[in-house]
């Protein structure tokens, strides 16, 4: 069969690849940012560990990711021939997956003859907000992100593509994690955030006052540790077999209350330290907590920000959010004469600090 293959600068829709932790996905977008067909699996191996194994992960991207490129692009009803560019997330994350993802994308970049893409998964997070139609009026540069995931947890100024400010993050679990290692506790399942929230619907958290750590202090770094070991105290008495609802439900409650007062305070802060930003974005899995959500919209509403938080599916590991950002670099470097894409032999890499991601859109010994 003859397929038609465009330019390798023609506007052609882009297959993007997400594998830097425990979801499979894959999505395509048109060069305008359009999604053509999205695809995700989220890995069941890790139920029985109680959070996510690197090996099972890596193994699981293995396995999944042919089957699942060939599934986006039935979907899009694109044969690969059409593909204009791919690419993945290569970086931060776990290796393993990590090398999977990057490996699949090259070696079709190298079949279809078109350019490959790196992207750095947090600036995925960052950029999301600005996929067409998502925000009412677009989301124009500079904006706070929050981002409060499983394994991240940090407010960044986005000011540009390519140009982001960490303002501060975490010093010691994830909100996720936090989220998850009080759900073990409470002997509920994981992931652990959806079940707290749920179980928190029910209870009353005034019996369960809990510490709100760094909570006023300046700056708008988190810590949820002192949260977390205030919990297993209020626990202590109860065998966990033998924890009557009511108290697991109070717990429940009384947490997540201290999550979203610490998580506001801080946001309020990095607002302070951000004094030109015109939005408030929260992404990542735990922006899906209702209260948490309640809370950063009415700190928005105060200070007179719109608030955004990107859908579920959108704002938990995706692939759109890798199509997006790859989009939104080849842009900026077209814009500034740099070739749009990456060499092959860019490696994958498990840290890979945003502040360093300015030096892609500097030309070569600039
Ligand atoms: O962004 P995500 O899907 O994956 C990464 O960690 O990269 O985030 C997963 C985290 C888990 O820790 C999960 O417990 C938490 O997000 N989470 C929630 C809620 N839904 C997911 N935390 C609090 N409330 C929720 N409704
Ligand atoms: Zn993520």
């Amino acid at each position: 069969m003859i397929m038609s293959s465009p330019s390798p600068d023609a506007p052609a829709p882009i297959l993007a690849i997400e594998s830097s932790c425990d979801d499979t996905a894959c999505a395509i977008l048109s060069p305008d940012g359009a999604i053509l067909a999205e695809t995700v699996l989220s890995q069941s191996g890790h139920i029985p560990f109680g959070g996510v194994v690197p090996e099972i992960a890596a193994r699981a991207h293995l396995a999944a990711l042919p089957d699942l490129v060939r599934r986006t692009l039935d979907a899009a009803r694109l044969p690969a021939g059409a593909l204009g560019a791919i690419a993945a997330s290569t970086g931060p994350g776990l290796i393993g997956g990590l090398i999977v993802g990057a490996g699949v994308a090259k070696g079709l970049a190298v079949a279809l003859g078109r350019p490959f893409v790196a992207v750095n998964h947090i600036e995925a997070h960052a950029l999301t907000a600005r996929l067409p139609g998502l925000v009412p009026g677009g989301a124009p540069f500079p904006y706070l992100l929050l981002l409060v995931s499983g394994g991240h947890c940090q407010c960044i100024a986005v000011e540009a593509v390519g140009h982001y400010r960490k303002l501060g993050g975490t010093i010691d679990d994830a909100a996720g994690e936090a989220f998850d290692k009080v759900a073990k506790m409470l002997g509920l399942g994981w992931p652990g955030g959806p079940a707290v929230e749920a179980l928190a619907r029910e209870g009353d958290p005034a019996p369960w006052p809990l510490p709100r750590p760094l909570h006023g202090r300046p700056g708008c770094d988190f810590s949820f540790s002192g949260l977390k070991t205030a919990v297993a105290q209020k626990l202590a008495p109860y065998a966990m077999e033998a924890l009557p609802r009511p108290v697991a439900a109070g717990i429940a409650a009384s947490f997540q209350d201290a999550v979203a007062d610490i998580v506001a305070d801080r946001v309020a802060h990095a607002l302070d330290m951000m004094p030109g930003a015109t939005l408030l974005v929260a992404a990542g899995g735990v922006a899906a907590n209702g209260a948490l959500r309640a809370r950063l919209d009415a700190l928005a509403r105060a200070r007179a920000l719109p608030f955004a938080a990107p859908p579920l599916r959108l704002c938990t590991d995706n692939a759109v959010m890798v199509g997006w950002a790859a989009i939104e670099t080849m842009r900026a470097r077209r814009a500034l004469g740099l070739p749009p894409a990456d060499d092959l032999d860019l490696l994958p890499r498990p840290r890979w600090p945003l502040e360093q991601m300015a030096a892609r859109f500097e030309a070569a010994g600039a």
